[in-house]
């Protein structure tokens, strides 16, 4: 029987493919890792340690040339495969040193997510990526979103898998819950093991006039260690809604949340609606969640003390929670730091450094969220322009027939300017 989690050998969601940059290097870190990812010349993805063999330098502040990796420092070059092939003030005569070469890691695209693997790279089986069947399906529609949250990625699994908080923290907001329904929840947990834990619970929702409850049972379950998959099961079996949680730890105090609620059946205002919009939605449910877990973090750390010391968890509220924490008690062990019920590992305290703003933790990242905030601010230049050019006008046509269409012109595009501001401050 397995005691312990191997972390090394198991797959890692890094990003969402379509936010993936074409052109560039990509830089992310595992535990405090750095690495980069980059496609060659045929488009295959690559993933070495971010660290120039010949002194250092950041390989991801370089280029991609060819399909090579060129280090911005001296220009060495490396293929794919983590060879380096070009050293710009090696003499002629002198062979590239065998030892110039990259740490690479095995990386696959899987259901138009990266993920990497770190460990013995025979035992990289794609079957082993904890991917959702349901996906699969060409009739379900997927809706993605990323954060990159200033703790330690246990707060965050903590967090997605506590039901009982969504009714009272999320209170009033779509995606989120209703305060008159924070009520006891039941779990079953059919299975705990090192592959993570299999459980269902009653959930308490309302119904679609928002006036009375409806209940029905759901599934949860933790794939260790960077998944949270909830599914609804309904009447209709042809029915299919679920909500996949997947997670990475980027470095001490700092992990990425890469959020995919997929269903077959929703309306087709759901279907036509941008991505930057739904994504409004979800930073503001995840900001609601960060303002929370920095205090608790902050309070746990300061603490130094273990949870089991702290809490006084409750069976209808936090069977989950602690059966999370538990299960990094007993296998997360070797893992390079952690924070179980009643053990912990190195957990770092909050970064202080990390920005909080909705660019840096969501926007920057986001290829959907991106464009329309660049096409935003273009957008207000123009309409600022515009109104510098009519403001004139309206004094020199002041008495003519047509300086009425000039005032309302000049509204209009006064009224412009407001809304795009309102809109750049939603990304910003
Ligand atoms: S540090 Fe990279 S080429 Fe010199
Ligand atoms: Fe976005």
């Amino acid at each position: 029987m397995d005691t312990e989690f191997n972390w090394q050998n198991c797959w890692y969601p890094v990003v969402f493919v379509e936010d993936l940059p074409k052109r560039k290097p990509y830089a992310f870190s595992l535990y405090n890792e750095p690495m980069v990812l980059f496609r060659n010349e045929k488009g295959d993805l690559a993933c070495a340690a971010d660290r120039c063999p010949h002194r250092a330098a950041r390989l991801s502040d370089g280029h991609l040339i060819d399909g090579k990796l060129e280090c911005l420092y001296h220009g060495w070059q490396f293929n794919a495969a983590g060879e380096c092939t070009r050293i710009p003030q090696l003499a002629p005569d002198k062979k590239i040193p065998a030892t110039a070469c990259l740490k690479s890691h095995v990386v696959v695209e899987c259901q138009g997510m990266v993920w990497v693997w770190v460990g013995a790279p025979d035992l990289a089986a794609i079957a082993d990526i904890p991917s959702i069947v349901a996906l699969d399906n060409p009739d379900v529609i997927s809706v993605d979103y990323t954060i990159d949250l200033p703790y330690d990625q246990t707060y965050l699994i903590e967090n997605v898998i506590d039901v009982a908080h969504i009714h009272i923290a999320h209170h009033g907001l779509r995606g989120g819950g209703h305060r008159d329904y924070a009520l006891p929840l039941e779990f079953d947990i059919l299975e705990d093991s090192v592959k993570g834990i299999r459980a269902t619970y009653r959930s308490i929702g309302l119904n679609q006039n928002r006036d009375e409850a409806k209940t029905g049972t759901a599934h949860l379950d933790f794939i260790a260690p960077n998944l949270i998959s909830y599914t609804s099961k309904y009447q209709k079996s042809e029915l299919i809604a679920g909500l996949a949680l997947y997670s990475i730890p980027l470095a001490k105090g700092k992990c990425r949340l890469l959020y995919r609620k997929y269903s077959n059946f929703y309306s087709w205002r759901e279907r036509i609606k941008p991505k930057w919009l739904d994504h409004w939605n979800q930073n503001e449910i995840l900001q609601q969640d960060m303002a929370l877990i920095i205090g608790q973090y902050s309070e746990i750390e300061r603490s130094q003390q273990n949870a089991k010391d702290l809490w006084l968890p409750i069976k209808s509220s936090d069977t989950l929670v602690i059966h999370y924490r538990k299960w990094l008690d007993k296998y997360a062990a070797a893992t390079p730091f952690y924070r179980g019920y009643a053990t912990h590992k190195t957990v770092p305290h909050l970064s202080d450094q990390h920005p909080y703003d909705v660019f840096s933790i969501h926007t920057q990242n986001c290829t959907s969220c991106l464009r329309a905030y660049r096409f935003t601010k273009q957008l207000q230049k123009i309409v600022i322009a515009l109104i510098l050019i009519l403001l004139p006008l309206l004094f020199v046509f002041a008495g003519a027939a047509y300086s009425h269409v000039i005032l309302f012109s000049y509204l209009g595009l006064v009224l412009m300017t407001w809304v795009t501001q309102k809109i750049r401050l939603r990304f910003e």
